[in-house]
């Protein structure tokens, strides 16, 4: 039995890619293993939010997790903040992490733009809280997707110059667990982004909680090349629209592409795209209808997210408090 620790910023609503790359590993592996999953709203901030706005989509998002088979009775459901651990390691690896490592980061890089004097302290030490989030549990198993390798790469190196600086080896090894085929959906409008709910198009992503309707219409639009689909994945080099859908079709299908391109290769894709958007929906509908059912009752969320997080600090604060030992710190009481 592994301990798996994974999170999801509670911004906006989570998206397919959240759902194919992470959310549904998430779920799969709460079999046999103990899960740790985290809204992390302290991540959030590190862009200005609207206060109420986190407050709603921190549960709404929380209503998502469960409706998609997060099943808060096996696996710990709870929101970052809840758990002042996490803030207490991060402060460490604050001072552990080097400001060259930070400053390679391709997301910090991409996030903050040219205009660099601008954005917010937290934005560039965002993955040493990430590390802390993980580290502050010893989770070894962190399901991702592939955009969050180079933070857990950090993770780990965090890990390793404690170990090495305070001479102990009290922070294991982590290993991402990133599933090939659906560690990197794509947006709809443009083949080389990635699906993402900072995209300012709302059509570049289909979203959990998007109806039938919309769902419908997304994938209608969403852009495509003028070549018919080939016969084999091979030929989808170059084609990364075309690629796309064929993935999300295969990951929602449970199939290979090979066989989604024996069903709708050699012809357009209006035939690829009504079946994608059958498939959608009646993965959807369900999740859709399940989060309206548990946002309906915030209170429940709100207790539901306490007892998560009273479960997590049983576990992180025992482990952070033998780190601020091992950093010279004198006990808290
Ligand atoms: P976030 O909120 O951006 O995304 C949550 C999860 O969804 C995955 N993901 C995708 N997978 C495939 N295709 C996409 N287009 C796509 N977009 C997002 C992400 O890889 C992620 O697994 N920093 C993290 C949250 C975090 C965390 C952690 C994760 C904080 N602490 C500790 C793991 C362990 C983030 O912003 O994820």
């Amino acid at each position: 039995m592994a301990r798996i620790f994974s999170g999801i910023q509670p911004t906006g609503i989570a998206h397919l890619g959240n759902y194919l790359g992470a959310i549904q590993n998430w779920v799969a592996l709460q079999e046999g293993n103990e899960g740790i999953y985290c809204l992390v709203d302290l991540h959030a901030i590190t862009v200005w939010q609207d206060p109420h706005a986190l407050r709603a989509q921190t549960r709404t998002n929380a209503a998502l997790l469960m409706a998609c088979g997060i099943d808060p009775s096996r696996s710990i459901l709870f929101h970052q903040s809840a758990v002042h651990a996490h803030a207490r390691l991060a402060w460490i690896f604050n001072c552990v992490a080097r400001f060259g490592w930070l400053n390679r980061m391709t997301q910090f890089k991409d996030k903050a733009g040219k205009d660099r004097e601008a954005v917010s302290t937290g934005l560039f030490v965002y993955p040493n809280l990430m590390a802390a989030d993980i580290l502050a549990y010893h989770a070894t198993e962190v399901p991702v997707g592939d955009d969050q390798s180079q933070h857990l790469e950090l993770a780990n190196d965090i890990a390793q110059k404690f170990n090495h600086d305070y001479e102990t080896e009290f922070f294991p090894v982590i290993h991402p667990r990133i599933i090939g085929g659906t560690a990197r959906i794509m947006s709809l409008r443009d083949g080389a982004k990635k699906m993402s709910k900072s995209d300012t198009s709302d059509q570049s992503r289909i979203n959990l909680t998007d109806d039938n309707d919309t769902i419908a219409q997304k994938i209608r639009r969403a852009k495509t090349d003028p070549a018919d689909l080939p016969d084999h994945p091979e030929k989808l080099e170059g084609r990364p629209e075309a690629r796309n859908l064929v993935g999300i079709f295969a990951a929602l299908a449970d199939i290979t592409q090979a066989e989604v391109l024996r069903l709708h290769g050699n012809q357009g894709f209006g035939h690829l795209k009504e079946q994608l958007t059958a498939l959608v929906v009646e993965k959807l509908t369900p999740i859709r209808e399940e989060t309206n059912r548990l946002a309906a009752d915030p209170t429940h969320i709100d207790t539901i997210l306490q007892q998560g997080a009273a479960r997590a600090a049983a576990i992180a604060n025992p482990i952070v408090a033998e780190a601020e030992r091992l950093v010279g710190m004198l006990p808290a009481a």
